[in-house]
């Protein structure tokens, strides 16, 4: 009899919110005083002076034990009336997707504070550097839109360690700022387009000028950054599930939609197949028409009923045992070589 399924699309689609790390700086591989600079390969701490095209030298932020927060070091950022520092983290630039930019911030009562520039890697390049930027004034973060009107704040606290998180979605070209765990507001890139611009750096640089005071004052600028990451939130995989054929029966089974998803997401996504896996070659067909993994329930519950730890032991040996023996009958030497010429469709008439 031939089968008759819904139209209905029900394989859900779960975006799974990986979030991935790509920067992680604690300082304790420094010493106290050490220089921010001119770290080896592509990624790592840029002197202004030395890297970015300025002749002025002695814009780089220094190691300091002074206020640590978790450990023994901690990020400096300080200017005087001649030198300002300014540490800037470069790594290969980013134009599309969310990310959060954490850190602990320490700003010592009586500092005028500084800024926080986020931008493409090329810092110097057309003035365009900052695609946005935070003020840091003393007691309060601010997320600074073009025009210089300030769009979002923050109260931080001075003296003590804040955690800051900054987070910037390329896509939509909008920042938000958390402090302490909760959300102070979004607005719209300050300095430039920043899915244009991309994120390649953060520019963490001490200022002599208090931005609120009237007229405006000098004021010695120093911020201590510490523990500093910057974590990928975007989504980088996409689950298919009809949660196991539970809900609405005769739908079209997870399986019949990979290929078509796989074609439309290409390696943007990885695919993970879930629902009615229960043999090797069920896995390796997924595999063939796109999928980078499967997951199973029922075959776990199964063999648990049946045989306890024991019985999901077994499971999990046939499975290694049945993928390994017919990729070798399929002539497949690797996984790579699991792609959809292996896969012939029946005709459904
Ligand atoms: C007893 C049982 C309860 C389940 N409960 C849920 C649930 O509450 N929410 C959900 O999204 N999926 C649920 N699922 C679906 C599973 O998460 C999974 O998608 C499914 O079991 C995979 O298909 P398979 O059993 O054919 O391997 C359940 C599955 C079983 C067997």
């Amino acid at each position: 009899m031939k089968k008759i399924l819904l139209s209905a699309v029900f394989a859900v689609p779960f975006l799974m919110n990986a979030q991935i790390t790509l920067i992680s700086e604690d300082f304790e591989s420094y010493s106290d005083g050490d220089v921010l600079t001119d770290v080896g390969g592509d990624n790592g701490w840029r002197e202004w002076g030395a890297d970015f095209g300025s002749a002025s030298a002695g814009y780089s932020s220094l190691a300091s034990s002074a206020y640590a927060a978790n450990g023994s070091m901690s990020g400096r950022s300080v200017s005087n009336e001649t030198v300002d520092s300014d540490g800037i983290f470069a790594w290969n630039n980013i134009n599309a997707g969310q990310y959060m930019i954490k850190m602990n911030l320490y700003v010592p009562e009586g500092s005028a504070g500084g800024y926080i520039g986020i931008g493409d890697n090329m810092m110097d390049i057309n003035e365009t550097y900052s695609s946005m930027y935070y003020i840091i004034s003393g007691d309060t973060l601010l997320l600074v839109s073009d025009g210089a009107a300030y769009i979002a704040q923050a109260p931080l606290t001075p003296g003590a360690w804040d955690a800051v998180d900054l987070m910037v979605d390329l896509d939509a070209n909008t920042s938000d700022i958390m402090v302490n765990g909760v959300s102070v507001g979004t607005g719209t890139a300050g300095n430039g387009n920043m899915a244009i611009n991309g994120l390649g750096a953060f520019d963490l640089w001490g200022t002599g000028i208090n931005v609120f005071a009237d007229p405006v004052e000098y004021n010695p600028g120093e911020f201590f950054y510490d523990d500093l990451e910057v974590v990928d939130i975007g989504c980088s995989a996409i689950m298919i599930s009809n949660h196991g054929g539970r809900q609405l029966d005769g739908s079209r089974s997870p399986f019949d939609q990979v290929k078509a998803i796989s074609d439309a997401v290409g390696d943007k996504l990885e695919i993970i197949l879930d629902g009615g896996v229960r043999r090797g070659t069920h896995v390796l067909k997924a595999l063939a028409a796109g999928a980078k993994a499967c997951s199973f329930g029922k075959m776990f519950l199964f063999s648990l009923a049946a045989g306890g730890q024991e019985g999901v032991e077994k499971l999990l040996q046939n499975m290694h045992d049945e993928i390994d023996r017919n990729m070798v009958l399929m002539g497949c030497k690797n996984l790579k070589e699991l792609n959809s010429s292996k896969l012939v469709y029946r005709n459904r008439g």
